[in-house]
């Protein structure tokens, strides 16, 4: 509280504006590990993207590579979506995935409408998602959604002309937060993204396969690079943690999985702990319990590396972020490039960036 005419008392040490080190080391080795293969992205151009199973191993290669080229040296752009209009509609709350959509869409040099509240249009007179899409066809070139109803997507795919990406639709998906999630994995380790794999990784998932649309978004990705994954351990209490078919589709795609009801005992085997904190229920949702929180005294294994698609709450510990696991701020920054690559993929704009090299 400022009182009288004194400063604030961190004003009176001088603060100055927090700086965290993000380094360009890590996409420039990915850069340099994973052959460009810009045909590859050709596929997305003019496609919607509402699930992570319509993406396929080298997509997602290419995609990170992408985004690394873009992380590394985003002034070589040339704004490739000047003259391009992006709607996000976020009929359910959202920090991140808005705003890296709408920061990726501005950083190519587009221009933005942005509904945050059913309520200011026509759906608040009861117009149908289907004439809603119609109209977003006639003011954007590409649409990106989040609803609690896992629905409305596809209502929407009956009449929209331009593409449309889920941002999350209810408990189903979240395929590009899985991207976002495997950009920040393949910075870790860029050789898991190449033919000459190095040690193969365990992942552990502390949460709901069945509730939780990362989770099963992630896991779709996962499966696709089931030869460089030892094992996924679920750990969860429950003993049916996945939904239906959902178990069986994976094991297909040859991801081997195992679920686990204790975290201490399971943590100092993985290599990647991936954590969220909400598993949906109609229209609540249910948050993990203190036996599934970490911090930074939880006994990781050395080098192991902590992701959360956040919001966060108590099951990630504040202790954890000035520790050497905390990714978790990687995979929300790097969301904004993969995002950039997507995007410039789906308007066909692919060839305006496909040339970013990392510098010699
Ligand atoms: N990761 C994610 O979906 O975060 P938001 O809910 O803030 O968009």
């Amino acid at each position: 509280v400022v009182t009288g005419l004194e400063l604030h008392p961190l004003l009176r040490r001088g603060i100055e504006v927090r700086s965290r080190h993000v380094g360009i080391e890590r996409p420039q080795a990915l850069l340099r590990l994973v052959p460009e293969n810009p045909e590859a992205l050709l596929a997305l151009g003019n496609r919607h993207v509402v699930s992570a199973l319509q993406f396929d191993r080298e997509l997602v290669v290419q995609l990170c590579r992408l985004a690394a080229g873009i992380e590394i040296q985003p002034a070589l752009l040339h704004m490739p979506l000047t003259g391009k209009i992006l709607i996000t509609a976020f009929y359910e709350p959202s920090t991140r995935t808005r705003l890296s959509f709408e920061s990726a869409w501005h950083r190519l040099g587009g221009d933005i409408l942005s509904i945050t509240d059913p309520a200011t249009t026509g759906m608040a007179k009861g117009e149908s998602l289907a004439d809603v899409a119609e109209m977003f066809s006639n003011y954007s070139d590409v649409v990106v959604l989040r609803d609690r109803d896992a629905a409305s997507v596809y209502s929407m795919l009956e009449t929209l002309r331009v593409p449309i990406i889920n941002a999350g639709n209810g408990i189903d998906e979240h395929p590009t937060q899985a991207l976002a999630d495997l950009y920040a994995i393949f910075k870790w380790r860029p050789d898991l993204a190449t033919d000459t794999p190095g040690q193969p990784i365990r992942v552990g998932i502390i949460g709901n396969p069945a509730k939780m649309r990362t989770v099963r978004s992630l896991l779709h990705l996962l499966s696709m690079f089931a030869a460089v994954i030892e094992e996924v351990v679920v750990i969860n209490g429950d003993d049916d943690v996945f939904g239906e078919g959902q178990r069986d589709a994976l094991a297909q795609r040859g991801l081997r999985l195992r679920v686990e009801p204790g975290l201490r005992n399971n943590l100092p085997a993985l290599d990647v702990v991936y954590i969220n904190s909400i598993a949906w229920i109609g229209d609540t949702f249910e948050r993990l319990t203190q036996a599934h929180r970490l911090t930074a005294d939880s006994p990781f294994k050395p080098g192991a590396i902590v992701l959360h698609p956040l919001a966060r709450g108590d099951e990630l510990d504040v202790s954890l972020d000035d520790t050497a696991h905390n990714w978790y701020f990687s995979q929300a920054r790097g969301a904004t490039f993969v995002r950039m690559a997507l995007l410039t993929s789906m308007v066909e704009r692919v060839h305006r960036v496909a040339d970013v090299r990392p510098p010699s």
